[in-house]
């Protein structure tokens, strides 16, 4: 079968797990693709540094936008993080050279997902970006061609597994915020500046995406109003409690009268719906639209194994020769967003 030759920048956690998933599930994803899938260039700010997955049958470059531009891939995974600086400039980079481009990268697409789209569109080559929200859940494919069928009405979730975690130990142990973000810290779940996840902007990013989907809409995370769970109380969640709610940090986007409409903020949900039971480390997401009424997905939004679910998905989609407009419709026709100017708190 012909080979799909795959270059990836970035061999943190992620990438790792992408290689082992890639080289564990070999047969069945060229049985699935018809193609068989092999990385054949890395990049990687050390070369030398042990990693949990076997790179040595792959061309190494120091720099990842000349990985981007080598004769010696089809495929180019952008697992590097971050909207500016090296990420940016290697996706860039392999769009221009028409290569197909899978991404995790949540902070780029949020930042610059219409360029990039056009850029895509304007080469015919894919821009993928499963991992990007979510984690695990497969919520891009949900949306984009599960739902294809349906007006979606309202979509909104747990997208940060970090808050989730957070609200749900001072829930059960009855313990105060700075006790919970610090054992988050301490495991590993915050980002390194936990502000991020916290003040609700890690939320925001993921949801700003989603609503592209869902939507046909512009990714626009400054159009969404910000609240995180830093001023989330004990009191709160007990008060909350005794009148049969739960507190969870929401990311919602809905149609209204004036547009679609995104914001993110600590959300009372009733103890009896789906996305109540939703605890720990986890991520949600529920879709309300016409045909399938609601649906909700619960799953793992980060950690190695999951993540690399996502993008090797997206390989093996790319692989198969499908080519999805990233925002469900073409760029030239977006849906009109609400505008609200991001609310900035203190005390993160
Ligand atoms: N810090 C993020 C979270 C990781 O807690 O969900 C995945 O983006």
């Amino acid at each position: 079968s012909e080979i799909l030759r795959v270059g990836i920048a970035g061999l943190g956690t992620v990438g790792a797990a992408v290689a082992r998933l890639l080289h564990r599930q070999a047969e069945a994803l060229t049985a699935r693709t018809g193609r068989r899938i092999v990385v054949t260039g890395v990049s990687a700010r050390y070369q030398a540094k042990k990693r949990d997955a076997d790179f040595s049958g792959a061309e190494f470059f120091a720099d990842p936008v000349k990985l981007a531009a080598s004769e010696s891939i089809d495929l180019f995974v952008e697992l590097i993080g971050g909207s500016e600086g090296p990420a940016r400039a290697s996706v860039e980079t392999a769009l221009a050279h028409g290569k197909s481009v899978v991404t995790a990268n949540k902070a780029l697409l949020a930042a610059h997902g219409l360029h990039l789209t056009q850029l895509a569109e304007e080469k015919r080559v894919a821009l993928s970006f499963e991992a990007s929200v979510a984690g695990g859940i497969p919520i891009v494919k949900t949306l984009r061609e599960g739902l294809a069928g349906n007006s979606i009405e309202r979509v909104y979730g747990i997208l940060n597994g970090t808050c989730n975690y957070i609200l749900s130990r001072m829930e059960r142990e009855q313990l105060s915020f700075e006790e919970c973000l610090t054992e988050a810290q301490r495991l590993g779940y915050a980002e390194a500046d936990p502000t991020f996840d916290i003040g609700g902007f890690d939320t925001a990013h993921k949801l700003a995406i989603l609503t592209s989907l869902a939507f046909g809409a512009r990714i626009s995370p400054e159009s969404i109003d910000i609240e995180g769970i830093e001023r989330v109380s004990l009191a709160d969640i007990e008060a909350a409690d005794e009148l049969g709610f739960r507190i969870k940090l929401l990311g919602v986007a809905q149609r209204t009268a004036d547009g679609i409409e995104q914001r993110v903020h600590p959300t009372m949900v009733s103890k009896n719906s789906a996305i109540a039971q939703v605890m720990g480390v986890l991520n949600a997401v529920t879709i309300d639209a016409d045909a399938i009424h609601e649906l909700t997905l619960v799953g793992p939004g980060a950690g190695g194994d999951a993540t690399a679910s996502a993008v090797v998905a997206d390989i093996a989609d790319i692989a198969k020769g499908v080519r999805s407009a990233p925002f469900g419709l073409p760029s030239g026709q977006l849906t009109e967003l609400k505008r609200t100017p991001m609310r900035r708190h203190e005390g993160g």
